[in-house]
């Protein structure tokens, strides 16, 4: 009997596919450098009966439309916004991420981004290797504290908790803004979104992309902000408005940015943001160690072991 044709959308070293590869027949995307075009992507989807997506593949209503044999998508992400989870319901498509896996180690990035916004180590960084650290002065490159001052969290999910966890071990202030409240978040304190945009010293955004979240943060909001104030990204490009945010930090509304997160990846190229002494970008590193990246392909790998067993699928999402 032939098996179902599985497409991995991105390179993924052989032994990673032991667990499953009886099962199927795989393509994969070789090229450990570059992502897969878009084209090619859909290229792919149209044979698939599988596909293992990575978050720069965009699953559309009209790619779905174009995949007759389409069954189901495992995503190595916990978003899936690059997914139209509607249309894939409507085909009668599964849906499968990787939650709680990533959830410490992207509390972890989002606590670096916010240090180095703060203490402006990347300014630091690049002025030592582009050999412009001319040497110590009393006020050279100085930052900003973050213990003892408030840090505001958009978006109180699992990896909001383990920030706020984080922030109370660095004596920080922690209050949070969510759908709705969570009594249990580390002693974090609720505040209304304006609010919050009003008392933080620092913002971290941590709210899934969706057509609510999209442009959250925009010149209304980062005028609300403190002018001493540094908004930290480490969800999704798109949640903050990028122009808007460039504003601000030109203007001085804002003190500095950092974000994981760019609306254009995997390279922001067009943006000029990425020109701002006061501002700090990482290339969506949130999820990035050795055991979180081969945690969330074994949550991909369960889901897909369940599939082909016709056991309930755990990490399914519609
Ligand atoms: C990464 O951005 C993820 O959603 O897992």
């Amino acid at each position: 009997m032939q098996k179902p044709l599985l497409w991995v959308t991105f390179h993924l070293p052989q032994e990673l596919l032991e667990p499953i590869k009886s099962y199927v027949d795989v393509k994969m995307w070789q090229d450990p450098e570059f992502d897969m075009p878009q084209d090619e992507f859909e290229a792919a989807a149209q044979e698939a009966d599988i596909l293992w997506t990575v978050v720069s593949n965009r699953v559309t209503a009209d790619v779905i439309k174009r995949a007759p044999k389409l069954k189901m998508i495992a995503n190595l992400a916990v978003g899936y916004n690059n997914i139209d989870t509607e249309a894939a319901t409507e085909a009668g498509i599964i849906v499968t991420n990787t939650p709680d896996v990533l959830a410490d180690t992207t509390a972890d990035l989002a606590f670096l981004l916010m240090m180095m916004a703060a203490r402006r180590t990347l300014e630091g960084a690049r002025a030592l290797y582009q050999g412009q650290w001319k040497g110590w002065q009393v006020l050279g490159m100085t930052g900003m504290d973050i213990h003892h001052k408030t840090l505001g969290i958009i978006g109180m999910g699992t990896i909001g908790e383990l920030v706020a966890k984080r922030a109370t071990g660095f004596d920080m202030n922690v209050i949070y803004h969510n759908r709705h409240e969570k009594p249990n978040a580390y002693g974090a304190q609720y505040r209304s979104k304006e609010d919050l945009l009003r008392e933080a010293d620092f913002i971290i955004v941590l709210t899934p992309l969706t057509p609510a979240t999209r442009n959250l943060i925009t010149k209304e909001e980062l005028a609300l902000m403190k002018k001493s104030a540094m908004l930290i990204n480490v969800a999704r490009g798109g949640i903050v408005n990028e122009d808007d945010l460039y504003e601000a930090l030109i203007k001085g509304d804002i003190l500095a940015a950092a974000s994981d997160v760019f609306v254009e990846e995997p390279v922001p190229t067009k943006h000029p943001l990425l020109t701002l002494a006061n501002f700090t970008a990482l290339p969506h590193l949130g999820s990035a160690t050795v055991e979180t990246r081969l945690g969330m392909v074994s949550r991909n790998v369960e889901s897909l072991l369940a599939y082909f067993n016709k056991h309930s699928i755990p990490f399914r999402v519609v």
